[in-house]
This record gives C-alpha cells, structure tokens and sequence, in this order.
C-alpha cells in the first residue's frame, strides 16, 4: 500500500488532519488501532472553542455542528455559594464556545472519511513505524490476519498519549515535561435535563464539582476525588448527595437527577512532549500533550496542531517548501503551553489540594474574587476559555 501521508490513530487529531488534508487534494490512510465502535463510544471531551468550531466548518465537518451543537455565552465561577458569571461575546469581540460531544465530533468525521475513500483501516494491530528519519518512511501493522506495509512521505502520530508515534522516538531526543495532580475527576452522564443552560465550575470546601451537558436531556457532570477511587464505593445516591451538596447555589440552584448511564474516573496530569516532529514523523494532540480537563482544552488543543501541520503539508505539496513544516513544532508549542498555563491555572484556582494549608485556600478565594470580580480577571478568563487564536505567537 502506498500513500502519501500515513496517519496513525482514528481520534480527533487524525480524523481532523485526514479531512483537512482532502481539503487540499492530499492522501491519507488511517491506521487506528481499536474497533470502530469502540472508538465512536468513547465519551470525553465536551466543549468546542470558537476556533475549534470555525475549523470544522472550515474543512466541511460543521453540518450536524450547526444544527445540535449548542452555543454557550458563558459560564459560571461558583464559590462560598455564589455564582459569578463570565460573560464571552462581551468580553472577547463577540466569541462563545459550543457544547458538542467529542464523540459527536469523532463520528461525523469518520462518516466523512469513509464515504470519501473509505481509507480508514479499524483493528489494525501492532503499528510500526521505519525509516521516520529517511525520505520514504512506512508503516507495517497487521490488519484482517495480514501483515501490511504502508509506504508514505510522511506520518502524522496522533495516536494519543499511549501511542506508538511518541514513543519511537529515541530517548535522547525527547524534552518532557509533566506535572501530576493528586487528585481525579468522576465522571456521570446522567439522563437528566441541564437544570441551566450555562457550566458551572464550582470550588467548593468538598472539592471541585463541574455542571455540564450533552444535549437538551442528557446532564454531565463532575466530582473531585481520588486518585485511586473505587467507582464500587460510588452507588448513584452518595454521587447525587455529593452532587447536590457541591453545586448548591444561593440563587436557588439545584441539579436534576435523572438515571445515571455511565460512571468514570479521569486522572489529572498536565504533560507535553516538546518533541513535535522526528524527521518525517509528526505528533499531534495527546501524542504530544496532555492538560488536566478543567478548562476543556485537549480536543481544542489537538484542533490547533493539526491546523498548523496540514498547512505545512499543503505548502509542501504545493511548492516543495519545508519552511511551515519545519516551524510546526515551535509555533504549535507556542499555544501548547498556552493551554497548558490556563488548564493549569483553572485546576489550581478550582481544586482542594489535599495539603493545602488555610493560607492557600484564602488564595484561591482572593483569586476568584479578582478573576471574577475585575473585568482584567473576567476577560482573562474569558479569552483563554473561547480559545487563543490558532497559530498564536505571544
Ligand atoms: P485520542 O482521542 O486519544 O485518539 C488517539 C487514537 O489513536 C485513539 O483512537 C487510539 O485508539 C488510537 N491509537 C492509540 N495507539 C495506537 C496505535 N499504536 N496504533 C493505532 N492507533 C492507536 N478533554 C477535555 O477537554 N475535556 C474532558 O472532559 C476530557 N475528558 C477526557 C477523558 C479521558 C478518559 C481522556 C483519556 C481524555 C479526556 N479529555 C478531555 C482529553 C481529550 O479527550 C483529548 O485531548 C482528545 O481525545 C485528543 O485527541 P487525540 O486524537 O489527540 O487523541
Ligand atoms: C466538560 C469537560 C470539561 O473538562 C470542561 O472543562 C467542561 C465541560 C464536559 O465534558 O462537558
């Protein structure tokens, strides 16, 4: 088999870049490791950034966007009981943010993909990459029982964080950084109606709850706890208690139970590989970064490298410049970081730390005072949650 970039990976990044790469008239094949249902049942992500959703109109991907997506002007900061609203459209030129499920996103793309090439290969095992650092590398898997070669021009990692791409390259190459949080986050989606039509982040003397959606009758929503959780110590009343008890509001507000449909625990680690690009070898998304979800900016961080690749494989094809190419690594870095301040920022503003002295408590209540009190705090905020620019530079 033979194409001319080799993408590894159906999720987000890679179904993003295969689509934006049809934009410019290139080939791709998706080698993606897992079944085709399981990846369309993966639940994550929720929020799209204004930059995010531009993009997927942008390459075709926006049809179903536009019509169930749902448009957010804000959120809301809750703290010692009080909601304090950000507002976006006032504080950023008119921007907002759209609640569509990650797995929404995933399945109108691979509908695309298959109905333009059908170039998606689903359970294709063992994924190696050769010749990364010469001008024809390749890619052996096995797939249906056969071991296969797809020779490329180049190959695009974007096979999330436990992927091959990221790990081929040589040790002494890697610059890594990580930060581990000690603490987790339990997912429920619950069918229930949003008891409002706006998230709520709540910092709470319990830990941190997040009030989110899926659809006009489907909640999610989020607790602080451990690490190490034992979900079987979870039964739905102790979620719904705990629920109830950390999005209290003053105003009256209350979610709405409904039957829970899905119990998770997410861990939290801000990470990055700065180590983008290993000669023809590419990263993108979790490949390369990993941010802690408070902020909602994995998916939208994946968005922006992909941008910035297909740009420097469109340039390539065109003109045989490698010059955005070989920028790629250090203009996506530049928002990478970004990302990873505000996330970093957002679960340290938000969190109980579990030794946390009264000292750093009072901190952060002086930090949501100012963050949501000033209009240099909310327009901080508010900027950074609707997403920096794609190809932001400083
Ligand atoms: P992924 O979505 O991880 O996709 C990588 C794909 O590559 C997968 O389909 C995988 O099966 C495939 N793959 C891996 N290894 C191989 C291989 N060797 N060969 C072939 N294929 C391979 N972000 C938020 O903003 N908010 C959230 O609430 C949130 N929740 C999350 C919950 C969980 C459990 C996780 C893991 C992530 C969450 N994220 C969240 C982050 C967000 O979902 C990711 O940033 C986003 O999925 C990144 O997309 P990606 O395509 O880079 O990686
Ligand atoms: C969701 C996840 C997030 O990490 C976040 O900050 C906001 C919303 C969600 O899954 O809906």
């Amino acid at each position: 088999m033979k194409t001319q970039v080799g993408i590894i990976g159906a999720g987000p990044a890679g179904l993003m870049l295969a689509q934006t790469l049809r934009g410019y008239g290139i080939d791709c094949v998706i080698l993606e490791q897992r079944s085709e249902e399981y990846v369309l049942s993966r639940i994550r992500a929720g929020v799209l950034e204004h930059p995010t959703v531009e993009f997927l109109h942008e390459m075709g991907a926006g049809e179903r966007l536009a019509k169930e997506g749902m448009p957010h002007e804000g959120i809301d900061l809750l703290f010692r009981g009080e909601k304090r609203r950000i507002d976006f459209p006032s504080l950023t030129g008119g921007k907002k943010v759209t609640v569509y499920g990650q797995q929404e996103v995933v399945k109108d793309l691979i509908l695309l993909k298959k109905e333009f090439d059908g170039q998606i290969l689903f359970e294709a095992e063992d994924v190696a990459i050769h010749g990364a650092e010469s001008d024809t590398p390749s890619l052996s898997f096995t797939h249906e029982g056969q071991t296969k070669t797809l020779a490329c021009d180049f190959i695009a990692g974007c096979d999330g964080f436990h992927g091959a791409g990221r790990k081929s390259i040589p040790e002494q190459k890697l610059r890594l950084f990580e930060k581990v949080y000690p603490f987790a986050w339990l997912g429920v989606l619950a069918e229930a109606a949003p008891a409002q039509d706006e998230l709520i982040y709540s910092r709470h003397e319990d830990g941190f709850a997040l009030f989110s959606m899926r659809s006009p009758e489907v909640t999610r929503l989020y607790l602080q706890c451990d690490p190490d959780e034992n979900l079987e110590e979870w039964p739905d009343s102790r979620v719904w208690d705990e629920l109830h008890k950390r999005l209290e509001a003053k105003d009256g507000f209350r979610v709405n139970e409904g039957t829970i449909i899905r119990k998770d625990v997410t861990p939290m680690r801000s990470f990055v590989c700065e180590t983008m690009r290993h000669g023809r070898l590419f990263l993108a998304g979790d490949a390369a970064h990993i941010v802690p979800p408070t902020g909602a900016k994995g998916l939208n961080l994946a968005a922006g490298d992909v941008k910035l690749l297909s740009e420097g494989l469109a340039d390539f094809y065109k003109s045989g410049s490698t010059a955005k190419l070989d920028g790629y690594e250090a203009l996506a870095l530049k928002r990478i970081w970004a990302a990873q301040r505000f996330s970093w920022f957002m679960t340290s503003l938000l969190h109980k730390f579990p030794d946390g002295a009264a000292f750093d408590h009072e901190i952060q209540f002086a930090d949501l005072d100012f963050y949501t009190g000033t209009e240099t705090g909310r327009r901080n905020v508010a900027e950074n949650y609707v997403g920096l620019p794609f190809g932001w530079s400083g």
